[in-house]
């Protein structure tokens, strides 16, 4: 048994809910598209899970953040999907690929075949086993990356109201869980093995304010070492955790945010991979001309650096998800992807945006001891990235249009000088 459509496209995260809505802009048939997705829900914005979701009132749920409203675009409720003509096939996983003969098998035992399929599968969280400590799936250890991981997070937070967290991790989901946890009056400790927080990102100098800010705030950092165990009480529950160090630290609950790896195991051996993921053109079409690859799992040419990268971040998902839909459906009218990496945080009452690329050398600029202030990174001669706290909406449009224009920087010192009216005036 199976059934047969146009286009797929496999995973029903943010990636695709934004090509979802662009196909309909496109004017797809009824009939044509189908999504599949292993989780329980249609399309929703990711990043409200360690935000919006957490907050102990007027917590977001669904359906206040499906896709697109992220974007300020439509809210895509099932119903919409339904009025539309997609077919979304929720709850339900694909097990195995074959792309020569262009068909899916799922977990239900149903072969859906496709004429053109977009992986936009997304990644997994890393679980502490890959690290050789083992505990994962104790009760009180929590992961943040499906909405069933935010509601788990939720019961535990509130299984021990005043209580103590660990934070292993100090990146993304480090950060902004701890803000959150600190947000429900949870103690937290943050364990990480680098000098300081958002190490692939953040400068010292960057990361030190965060971390003070953080400290005003009682949240205690131990950097420089990592978790090695945990100690259970009878049932299983975690009640301390052993660091390399030799520091035990009691606990009541561990909040795990290690890094990711792109979901590509449906493709291995039939896709070339790059950087983790799935390697794609300008197009953002694989080694497979009938297959396309969006979002996380996407290792795409980034025009500005000259290199492939593959980006862990919601608005190259959104962009690589509208592209893909007009590189199939206009492939004449559509050019090469060209775009410019841009992250983003919000935490407390933080909130930051980069631009571009974290290389070169570093011009701060800005006050850091009052809420704006910001940095440039100047490789080659050129302004290649941006990074601004506290800005206004017009500041960060300054920053972004900055960096993409890449204007020559002869003297660091007369940029320091200029500081953010640089980028304004550019
Ligand atoms: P995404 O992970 O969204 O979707 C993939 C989907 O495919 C999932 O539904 C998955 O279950 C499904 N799937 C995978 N394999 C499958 C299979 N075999 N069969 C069926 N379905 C399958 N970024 C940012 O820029 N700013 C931010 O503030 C945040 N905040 C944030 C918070 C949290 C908690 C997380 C986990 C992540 C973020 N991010 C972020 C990152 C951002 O959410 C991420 O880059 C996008 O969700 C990527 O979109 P994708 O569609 O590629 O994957
Ligand atoms: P990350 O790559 O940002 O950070 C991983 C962190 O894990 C590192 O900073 C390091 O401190 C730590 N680490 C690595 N090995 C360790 C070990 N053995 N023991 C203890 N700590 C160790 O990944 P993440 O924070 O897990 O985030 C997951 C994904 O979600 C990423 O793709 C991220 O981009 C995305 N995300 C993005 C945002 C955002 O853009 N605002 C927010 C949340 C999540």
């Amino acid at each position: 048994m199976g059934r047969a459509f146009v286009y797929v496209i496999l995973g029903g995260g943010v990636a695709a809910g934004y090509a979802a809505l662009e196909f309909v802009k496109k004017g797809v048939s009824h009939g044509e598209l189908c999504i599949i997705s292993d989780e329980p829900v249609a399309p929703y914005e990711r990043p409200a899970l360690s935000k919006g979701f957490l907050l102990p009132e007027a917590a977001a749920r669904l359906p206040s953040f499906h896709t697109c409203v992220g974007a300020n675009e439509e809210r895509l409720t099932p119903k919409w999907y339904k009025e539309h003509g997609i077919e979304l096939v929720l709850g339900t996983g694909v097990k195995s690929t074959d792309v020569k003969r262009k068909t899916l098998l799922t977990t239900t035992g149903e072969t859906i075949s496709y004429k053109i399929l977009i992986v936009a599968t997304g990644a997994r969280a890393l679980k502490l086993e890959e690290f050789g400590v083992s505990g994962s799936d104790a009760e009180n250890v929590c992961y943040l990356r499906h909405i069933a991981d935010a509601n788990r997070l939720v019961d535990v937070m509130q299984s021990c109201p005043g209580g103590n967290a660990v934070v292993i991790g100090g990146g993304y989901i480090g950060m902004e869980c701890a803000a959150s946890l600190v947000i429900n009056k949870i103690n937290v400790t943050m364990v990480f093995p680098e000098e300081h927080c958002m190490a692939r990102l953040f400068t010292s100098k960057i990361a030190n304010y965060y971390e003070e800010y953080y400290k005003s705030r009682g949240v205690n950092f131990i950097k420089g070492t990592v978790l090695s165990s945990f100690d259970f009480d009878s049932n299983g529950k975690v009640t301390a955790v052993n660091l390399r160090d030799g520091t035990t630290l009691s606990v009541d609950m561990v909040v795990v945010g290690i890094g990711i790896r792109p979901n590509t195991g449906l493709f291995e051996g039939q896709l070339t991979l790059e950087k983790g993921g799935i390697k794609v053109n300008g197009m953002l079409q694989s080694s497979n001309s009938s297959v396309y690859a969006i979002g996380d799992v996407a290792a795409f040419p980034v025009k500005a650096f000259g290199e492939t990268r593959r980006l862990e971040h919601v608005d190259s998902a959104r962009k690589s998800a509208i592209h893909v839909v007009s590189s199939i459906m206009e492939p004449n009218k559509t050019g090469e992807f060209d775009y410019i990496p841009f992250f983003y945080s919000r935490v407390f009452t933080l909130s930051w945006q980069f631009y571009g690329d974290n290389v070169g050398e570093v011009v701060y600029y800005g006050d850091m001891s009052g809420s704006a202030f910001g940095a440039y990174w100047v490789s080659k001669g050129h302004l290649v990235g941006a990074f601004l706290e506290g800005g206004t909406k017009e500041e960060y449009e300054a920053i972004a249009k900055a960096t993409r224009l890449r204007p020559a920087i002869e003297d660091l010192t007369e940029l320091e000088r200029q500081g953010l009216s640089f980028a304004v005036t550019v």
